[in-house]
């Protein structure tokens, strides 16, 4: 059975695009894979997080996860800091990753933005981290969103010069797992930025825990143009806007974006809000029910993931401890 590794920061509540790019995906690889699910806290810290926010968003983010249908007793849930494999292996890969790599990714540029010289140094070397967390189980399928392919890549660069450099064939080559419906879902308010729990507007994202009313107010307010939907999915190209909704309707319904034309062509934005507020409040009401009730019961979330960080931490310490022992610790 091939592990997987899979991550998500504690840094604010789930998106929509979380569900579709990644928990959603976790849910169903769990029947034919041993699953690591990992609250990256120590990647969350990457930009500024205030302690008791951070210890909330930690716990809402295993609740939501157990009430989207992760398994933990079946798999591992834990919170990243709490291993501290992680950081003993992501110092090594801060000396085997060269500057030039890290200057190539395009997530960092995306965040940084002008203002380089005001970022941490910790969200220039997060995906030396985010190998890291893969590499310290040797897990060889990763399930991401399109957002993260090439810091897989970057992933594999690292392996592979780590076993160049150290000449011995010890970690495996990763494969991204990327959802081929909804793999990137775009912001409500700007079709051309990612949906992010970190983007400042919270107008742009769906959260995991929003009610119904809430989801109805943020679809009714998103961004669009004045045209009405087209009969053909190459119409949507250069309607950002317009395509993600109808993406996103698609990927809820298990359909595909032509299917959704065929239903809806020819329908302005009203109405096709209202279909699409309907079928999202159906995927996300029942989960932030759940998350809820789960969190209701914090001593009971505490213990699943305190239990989890012992079973990452007896997979990742052998293979950490041997990675030290090539370096010549
Ligand atoms: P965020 O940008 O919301 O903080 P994370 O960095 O915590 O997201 O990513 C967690 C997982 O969710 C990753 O697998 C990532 O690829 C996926 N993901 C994040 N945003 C999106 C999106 N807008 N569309 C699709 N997948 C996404
Ligand atoms: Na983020």
């Amino acid at each position: 059975m091939q592990r997987i590794f899979s991550g998500i920061q504690p840094s604010g509540v789930p998106q929509l695009g979380n569900y579709l790019g990644a928990i959603r995906n976790w849910v169903s690889l769990q029947a034919d894979h041993e699953c690591v699910f990992c609250l990256v806290d120590m990647h969350a810290i990457t930009t500024w997080q205030a302690p008791e926010e951070l210890r909330r968003h930690t716990l809402t983010q295993a609740a939501i996860l157990l009430a989207s249908g992760i398994d933990a007793s079946r798999h591992i849930l834990f919170n990243q800091s709490a291993v501290s494999a992680h950081a003993r292996l992501a110092w090594i890969f801060n000396c085997v990753t060269r500057l030039g790599w890290l200057n190539r990714m395009t997530q960092f540029k995306d965040k940084a933005g002008k203002d380089r010289e005001n970022h941490s140094s910790g969200l220039y070397v997060y995906p030396n981290l985010m190998a890291a967390d893969i590499l310290a189980y040797k897990a060889t399928r990763v399930p991401v969103g399109e957002d993260q392919k090439q810091h897989l890549e970057l992933a594999n660069d690292i392996a592979q010069k780590f076993n160049h450099d150290y000449g011995v064939e010890f970690f495996p080559q990763v494969e991204a797992l990327i959802p081929t419906a909804a793999a990137r879902v775009m912001s409500l308010r700007d079709g051309t930025k990612k949906m992010s729990k970190s983007d400042p507007s919270a107008q742009s994202r769906i959260e995991l825990t929003d009610d119904a009313d809430a989801i109805a107010l943020k679809i009714r307010r998103a961004k669009t143009d004045t045209g009405v939907l087209p009969a053909d999915v190459e119409e949507l190209a250069d309607r950002p806007e317009a395509r993600n909704l109808v993406a996103i309707y698609a990927a809820l319904a298990d359909m595909n974006v032509q299917q959704v034309l065929d239903q809806h062509q020819g329908q302005g934005f009203g109405p096709f809000k209202a279909a699409l507020t309907d079928v999202v409040v159906q995927a996300i009401a029942p989960i932030g029910a759940e998350t809820t009730r789960l969190l209701g019961d914090e001593a009971h979330l505490l213990n699943i993931l305190r239990q989890g960080a012992q079973r990452a931490q007896a997979i990742a310490e052998p293979i950490v401890s041997e990675a030290e022992k090539l370096v010549g610790f």
